[in-house]
C-alpha cells in the first residue's frame, strides 16, 4: 500500500516536470558547461554557442535532446550522455526558416554513431520535406570507433541526403574543429564550405597516415588547414577570421538565398535611379588604353550592383575568375567576372571549375547571372593540358548552357576565342548581350594572329621593314576584328553601349527577364564532365 502511495506521489504532474528540468538541467547546465571548459581553453565556442550567434535569438527548437546510443561494446554501457554529440534542431535567421545540427567534439569526440546520425537524419529529411536550408556545424573526430560499421553507414546515409538535397535546399558546411577521412565528403557535397581560423582543419587522411604511407612530414594546418583549403585546394568557400566571422558569413548568405528551388530569393525595396551619376560616368574611363594595362573589374562590379555590396564566394581561389553575390534591385543576382588584374582574367583549370559550380548553383536556386567579360582565353600550357583543361574547363561551357536563368552578358574588353564562347556568349543561351566600345570579340588578340595569319609573308620581309610591316598588320587586324561591330553585326551582341551606361542598361535587362520561364528537354540528369 505503501510502495503504491510512493510511487503515486512520485508519478504526480508536479513530479513529472521535476524529472523533466533534471534531465534539461543536465544537458543545458552541466554538460553544457563541462563543454565550455573544454572548448574555450582550445579557442572554441560549444556546439550551443555556435547555434545561438548563427540563428535569430530565441528562435532555436531543439529536437532530440534526450536521444542516447544503444551501444554496449568498449564499455560504452556506462556512459550514455544526452544529446549523443550532437545538437540539432531548427531554427530562424532573418526569419526565414533553417534546420541546424551542431556537432559537439566534447562528446565522444563529437564521432557519428547510430543516435547521432538519426538526429542529423531527422533534421535533414524534415528540411527537405519543409524546404529550408540546412546548416552543419562540423566539429568531429569523424565515425565513431567504438559503433563500428554502423557510424559508416550513417555518413553513406548522410552523403545521400546531400546529394538528393543538392539543387533543392542550399545546404552550408562549417568547419569549426577537426573533419577527417570520410567525414569530409559530406561537407564537399554541399554547396558552401566555410573554415574558421585556425582551430579547424579538414583532410582526407591526416599527418599521422601522411608520415606512414608516402613518408612526407607535414603539420595539420599546412595539410588542411583553412588557408591551404581556401587559397590551394578551393574546398573552402569562405576563410573565416574565427568561429563569429564564420557564422556571420553564412547569415549574410542565406540573405542572398531563396530557401528551396520553387522560392524566390528574399527581396528587398529598391528603385535604381536610372539617371546617370557620377559613378556611372567613371566607367568610360576605366578601361585603359593600352591593350596590355589591366584595371580593376571589382570597381565596376560595385558601381553596378545595390551599394556596391557583394557577397564574394572562393575570394582566395583562382582570383582570375570573381564570383559572387550581389542585388540589382534588391533582388539578388550571380556575378561572374574575369579579374583583369590577376593572370589577365585567363580562364585556367581552377577558374572554370569554381565558375562552373558557382553558375550552376546560381541556376539551380533561380538567381540570375550577369556576366562581365574581359577574357584572353582558356589558358595555354603543359601543365594545364596534362591536368585535364579539356575536361575541367569544358565544365564552364557545360554549366553556362544548362543554365535557364536569366542571363544578361556585359563584354568589357577582350573576348577572345573559347573565352568569348564560355563566358555568357549568346550562344550559350544568354538572353541580353550587351558590349562596350572597347570590346575585342575576335577568334584571338591580334599580335598572336598575325603571327599566324602571315608567319610567310613577314618571313619573306628583310630586316627592319618586318617589324613595320608587323606593326601594320597588327593595326591593320586591330581596326577589322578587335571591336564588338563584327559580333553587332551578326547580333552576336544585341546593343553596344557607352560604359557609362551599363547600371542602366543591366538594370533594365534583369526587369525585362524577370519573367523569363524556359525548360530544357526531360531527361533523367545530364552527364557534366567531371
Ligand atoms: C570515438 C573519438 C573519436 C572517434 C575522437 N574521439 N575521435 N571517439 N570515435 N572517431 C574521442 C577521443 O577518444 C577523446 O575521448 C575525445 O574524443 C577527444 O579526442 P582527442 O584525441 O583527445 O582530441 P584531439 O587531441 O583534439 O584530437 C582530435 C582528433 C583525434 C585529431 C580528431 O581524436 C583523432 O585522430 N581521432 C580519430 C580520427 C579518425 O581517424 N576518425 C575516423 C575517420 S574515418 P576522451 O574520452 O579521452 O575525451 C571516418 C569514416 C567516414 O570518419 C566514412 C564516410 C563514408
Amino acid at each position: 500500500m505503501g510502495n503504491s502511495a510512493e510511487w503515486i506521489a512520485e508519478a504526480s504532474t508536479v513530479c513529472r516536470i521535476a524529472d523533466l528540468a533534471a534531465r534539461d538541467e543536465e544537458v543545458l547546465l552541466l554538460a553544457e558547461k563541462r563543454a565550455a571548459d573544454r572548448q574555450h581553453a582550445k579557442g572554441k565556442l560549444t556546439a550551443r554557442e555556435r547555434i545561438e550567434l548563427l540563428v535569430d535569438p530565441g528562435s532555436f527548437v531543439e529536437v532530440d535532446r534526450l536521444n542516447r546510443h544503444r551501444c554496449t561494446d568498449f564499455g560504452m554501457a556506462d556512459n550514455r550522455p544526452y544529446g549523443d554529440g550532437v545538437v540539432t534542431g531548427q531554427a530562424t535567421v532573418d526569419g526565414r526558416p533553417v534546420c541546424v545540427f551542431s556537432q559537439d567534439f566534447t562528446v565522444f569526440g563529437g564521432s557519428m554513431g547510430e543516435a547521432f546520425g538519426e538526429k542529423v537524419l531527422k533534421v535533414m529529411d524534415l528540411a527537405l520535406t519543409i524546404g529550408c536550408p540546412v546548416i552543419g556545424i562540423n566539429d568531429s573526430g569523424g565515425a565513431r570507433i567504438q559503433e563500428g560499421v554502423v557510424a559508416l553507414a550513417y555518413y553513406a546515409e548522410l552523403a545521400r541526403r546531400n546529394a538528393h538535397a543538392s539543387g533543392v535546399v542550399p545546404q552550408i558546411s562549417l568547419i569549426m574543429g577537426p573533419c577527417a577521412g570520410g567525414a569530409v565528403y559530406t561537407p564537399a557535397i554541399t554547396d558552401f564550405t566555410v573554415m574558421a581560423g585556425e582551430t579547424s582543419h579538414m583532410f582526407v587522411t591526416g599527418p599521422e597516415v601522411v608520415s606512414a604511407t608516402t613518408g612526407e612530414t607535414v603539420t595539420a594546418a599546412e595539410l588542411g588547414g583553412a588557408r591551404v583549403n581556401s587559397e590551394m585546394s578551393g574546398n573552402v568557400h569562405y576563410r573565416a577570421n574565427d568561429e563569429q566571422d564564420a557564422l556571420d558569413w553564412v547569415r549574410t548568405l542565406l540573405g542572398y538565398l531563396p530557401s528551396n528551388n520553387l522560392d524566390t530569393c528574399p527581396e528587398y525595396a529598391s528603385t535604381a535611379d536610372l539617371r546617370l551619376g557620377e559613378r556611372d560616368e567613371s566607367l568610360d574611363a576605366l578601361v585603359p588604353d593600352s591593350p596590355h594595362r589591366g584595371y580593376d573589374m571589382y570597381r565596376l562590379i560595385e558601381a553596378l550592383v545595390d551599394d556596391g555590396d557583394i557577397l564574394e564566394v572562393q575570394k582566395d581561389f583562382a582570383a582570375n575568375m570573381i564570383c559572387a553575390f550581389a542585388r540589382i534591385e534588391g533582388r539578388s543576382v550571380g556575378v561572374v567576372a574575369n579579374q583583369p588584374l590577376c593572370q589577365a582574367g585567363v580562364i585556367d583549370i581552377d577558374a572554370s571549375e569554381k565558375a562552373a559550380r558557382f553558375v550552376r548553383f546560381c541556376d539551380a536556386f533561380g538567381i540570375p547571372l550577369l556576366t562581365l567579360a574581359d577574357v584572353p582565353g582558356y589558358l595555354p600550357g603543359v601543365g594545364q593540358e596534362r591536368a585535364g583543361i579539356i575536361r575541367r574547363g569544358a565544365k564552364l561551357v557545360y554549366a553556362y548552357a544548362e543554365a535557364t536563368v536569366p542571363k544578361v552578358t556585359v563584354v568589357v574588353r577582350k573576348a577572345y576565342g573559347g573565352g568569348y564562347a564560355v563566358m555568357g556568349s549568346k550562344h550559350l543561351g544568354a538572353d541580353v548581350n550587351l558590349a562596350w566600345p572597347t570590346a575585342e570579340i575576335a577568334v584571338m588578340g591580334a599580335e598572336a594572329a598575325v603571327t599566324v595569319l602571315y608567319r610567310r609573308e613577314l618571313h619573306a620581309v628583310a630586316g627592319t621593314a618586318r617589324e613595320a610591316t608587323r606593326l601594320r598588320l597588327v593595326r591593320e587586324y586591330r581596326e577589322r576584328f578587335a571591336t564588338p561591330y563584327a559580333a553587332a553585326e551578326r547580333g552576336y551582341v544585341d546593343r553596344v553601349i557607352r560604359p557609362a551606361t551599363t547600371r542602366i542598361e543591366v538594370t533594365r535587362a534583369l526587369r525585362l527577364l524577370r519573367t523569363k520561364r524556359q525548360e530544357l528537354p526531360a531527361r533523367k540528369h545530364g552527364n557534366i564532365p567531371l
